[in-house]
């Protein structure tokens, strides 16, 4: 037979089909556990915290159907410091948001609630109410463009926590952060609420950006260190737009053998400084930063309940009432938190002249910032 005949019957052979696979095995043994869930939030202070008798508190987010509260409420809805997280927004769409976290198995509640008639059950009884409600920047706008919509949102979100939890922390992530802190402040004065340990602006997510940026640029020492992102810090003090965000660059720890100076310096700064711009800038009239800024509220809300529950040694960075800066009643500085909030507002500490120019150049716009913020809430 020719090779060319044999190739053709060959081929004309119809490919035997392999054998089925084997059907799974069962078994009657009823012991053998599926897989446990996961939730993102794993750290070992939090393992520790779900194995101890510890206090457990209500939060609640107020703009939880925004770009940052669904996602913070995602992440809150897996601590185990929370036994109640409440819901809140003007949105139809938050009861749902809630039923839909409320599937997590975690051991927290969850409930949502939907327009000032529900903000009253919203709040009775939190301990800690955090406030992303508003409207995000567009490119080419600055934070303070937003205080014409955002001041009436959050004064009005504080006359509720003034009225139904006073007693409550509050962290206030809406911009303008430098007026919109003052803002509530001025709404709890009226109501005879206002505690200044109890009023956070959150600015931690100048800290994240400084340690991201700072450890990009320096890879390779903090590996020689063996350092990884995670224990780099850099205070970032000031307040939470442009020019008043100050990244104290000198204190990084750990400490490096070339500090920034000079030019890399200067850029690094100005990164740092304009990162949220990066972002609505990247986002391209979609919005600003949600994800990032949603872990940042949620690591501020955490050491909140930590300090809260009477850990020690809980420090943040945030913009808070003070006299460390004696021409401005807020200022953002490491904090110290506790069981009343903060306990105690840190020292700037020793600052390179380049620093303390940045602060000195800041103080006008801080100032003109908080005085806007309570002209407004005082005439409203
Ligand atoms: C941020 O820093 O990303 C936020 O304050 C949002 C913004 O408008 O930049």
């Amino acid at each position: 037979m020719s090779q060319a005949r044999r190739r053709q019957r060959f081929q004309d052979v119809p490919a035997r089909e392999p054998p089925p696979p084997p059907p799974p095995t069962t078994t009657t043994t009823p012991s053998v556990a599926v897989t446990p869930t996961h939730t993102i939030i794993e750290r070992i202070d939090a393992l520790f915290w779900r194995n101890s008798k510890n206090k457990k508190f209500t939060v609640a987010v107020l703009g939880a159907a925004g770009g940052i509260g669904q996602t913070l409420s995602l992440l809150l809805k897996q601590s185990p410091r929370i036994e109640s997280l409440r819901l809140y927004d003007i949105a139809p769409i938050t009861p749902g948001i809630a039923v839909d976290l409320s599937h997590i198995n975690t051991e927290s509640e969850v409930a949502g609630y939907v327009g000032p008639d529900q903000l009253r059950n919203a709040l009775v009884g939190c301990d800690l109410v955090i406030i992303p409600a508003g409207i995000p920047r567009k490119p080419g706008m600055s934070r303070d463009d937003l205080f014409k919509i955002n001041a009436g949102i959050v004064r009005d979100l504080t006359i509720g926590v003034a009225k139904y939890c006073p007693n409550a922390l509050l962290n206030i992530i809406s911009n303008p952060v430098n007026s919109t802190v003052p803002i509530a402040v001025e709404v709890l004065k009226k109501y005879n609420a206002f505690d200044p340990r109890k009023v956070l602006g959150v600015t931690k997510l100048d800290v994240m950006r400084a340690v991201t940026f700072v450890h990009g640029l320096r890879k390779d020492e903090l590996q020689r260190l063996r350092s990884s992102v995670s224990d780099v810090t850099v205070p970032v003090v000031g307040g939470h737009a442009g020019e008043t965000i100050i990244p104290l660059l000198s204190q990084m720890m750990p400490k490096l053998s070339k500090p920034f100076e000079g030019s890399e310096l200067q850029n690094l700064t100005t990164r740092i400084q304009n990162a949220g711009t990066e972002v609505v800038d990247a986002k391209a009239g979609s919005g600003s930063a949600t994800l990032s800024m949603a872990l940042a509220a949620e690591n501020m809300a955490t050491s909140c309940l930590k300090g809260l529950a009477g850990e020690s040694n809980v420090i943040e960075c945030a913009y808070v009432s003070s006299n460390v800066i004696p021409e401005l009643p807020f200022f953002a500085s490491k904090v110290m938190l506790g069981v009343n909030g903060v306990e105690k507002v840190l020292e700037l500490g020793t600052m390179t002249s380049f620093e303390e120019r940045m602060i000195k150049n800041a103080i006008p716009d801080l100032r003109a910032s908080i005085e806007k913020g309570v002209a407004f809430a005082r005439s409203s």
